[in-house]
């Protein structure tokens, strides 16, 4: 059996990188065992709600994110934290080596409906040590990333992690509180029938990905020549853990729906950790024309359209969009 203790041991390139995991994946085990718990921890509804008994409630995307904060700002190898849920980065150790990036609850409006959430996080270099980190420290690829993983609190609790040209599972056994490794390779298939896309916003996409959903739905009687079949979480974490099991494309496209934003997902918290684990678990990832982990980030928290998954797949996406704009 391989625990992530020691497989972090073998593979890791520094024990500063092992220690943040741990950390990280730690405060994991306090945020799987408060959604066990539902209700009962009083996680639920609205934070500044009072419960029943006239209590303050938290609601569990505040707790997640206090929780990550105050253990990485207590981590002598963390240089700062930026969290989808704060407006700007705070720093920590200025000594560290490490700057750490998460988005604490993934699929937030799942939590009240017993659905799958997770935990998404990225760790990068710190450039600047010695000095206070700041937002402009972060603003760095994703292609950056020294490692990349997440959480995801399902019917069981799984960590998906990349710190080497693999993406490995763990998963967390709930009797001895270790992760246990149960895919030491995780692989995508190539070619796929399976979609995942919110299509209530069809109407605010741009021509090609109403003409890609449009050869999907029409399925064998279309260009395509064969069925599709769609899967949509409302959790990108569920999404992409869906995909890295048996393969599929996850799309949350450009759209007009959100004015002056490029789509729904955050770059920095989702769209880049996630797709340092699909590339290199053999997968694409594309904002429909450029290699996502390519782009410059300008904002901490900039948003941007988002196709990844089985790589066929998305590279047909990609070709739609390109041979559109240059039509
Ligand atoms: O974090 C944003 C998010 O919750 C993703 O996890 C998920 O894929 C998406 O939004 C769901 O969006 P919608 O509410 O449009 O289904
Ligand atoms: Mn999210």
């Amino acid at each position: 059996m391989t625990t992530l203790t020691s497989y972090l041991d073998q593979h890791s390139t520094s024990t500063e990188l092992n220690d943040v995991i741990t950390t990280v994946t730690n405060v994991g085990k306090t945020i799987s065992q408060l959604l066990r718990k539902g209700a009962l921890a009083d996680i639920l509804g609205e934070a500044g709600n009072q419960n029943v008994q006239g209590e303050d409630q938290k609601k569990l995307d505040v707790l997640a994110n206090d929780l990550l904060l105050d253990a990485l700002a207590k981590n002598t190898h963390c240089a700062g934290v930026a969290s989808e849920e704060l407006d700007n980065a705070t720093p920590a150790n200025a000594d560290g080596s490490l700057l750490v990036l998460f988005d604490p609850l993934d699929g937030s409006s799942n939590i009240d409906i017993n659905m799958a959430v997770g935990t998404i996080f990225s760790i990068l270099p710190y450039q600047r040590q010695g000095q206070t980190s700041e937002n402009s420290d972060f603003l760095q690829a994703g292609n950056q990333q020294l490692a990349a993983g997440y959480l995801l609190y399902g019917t069981s609790t799984v960590l998906a992690l990349t710190i080497t040209e693999n993406v490995v599972m763990f998963s967390l056994d709930p009797d001895t509180g270790d992760y246990v490794l149960i895919e030491d390779n995780v692989q995508i298939d190539a070619d796929t029938s399976e979609y995942a896309i919110n299509s209530s916003n069809y109407r605010y996409w741009r021509a090609p990905m109403q003409q890609y959903i449009d050869e999907l739905i029409a399925g064998e009687a279309g260009v395509r020549g064969r069925d599709f079949n769609t899967r949509w979480v409302a959790a990108m974490v569920g999404d992409v853990h869906r995909i890295l099991c048996r393969g599929g494309l996850f799309t949350y496209p450009f759209d007009t729906k959100y004015a002056h934003k490029a789509g729904k997902l955050r770059l920095m918290y989702e769209a880049n950790p996630m797709s340092l684990l699909i590339e290199r678990a053999g997968g694409g990832a594309t904002d429909a024309v450029n290699r996502i982990l390519d782009i410059e980030p300008t904002d901490i928290h900039q948003r941007v359209p988002v196709v990844l998954g089985s790589k066929n797949e998305v590279d047909y996406v990609k070709d739609l969009h390109v041979n559109y704009s240059e039509k």
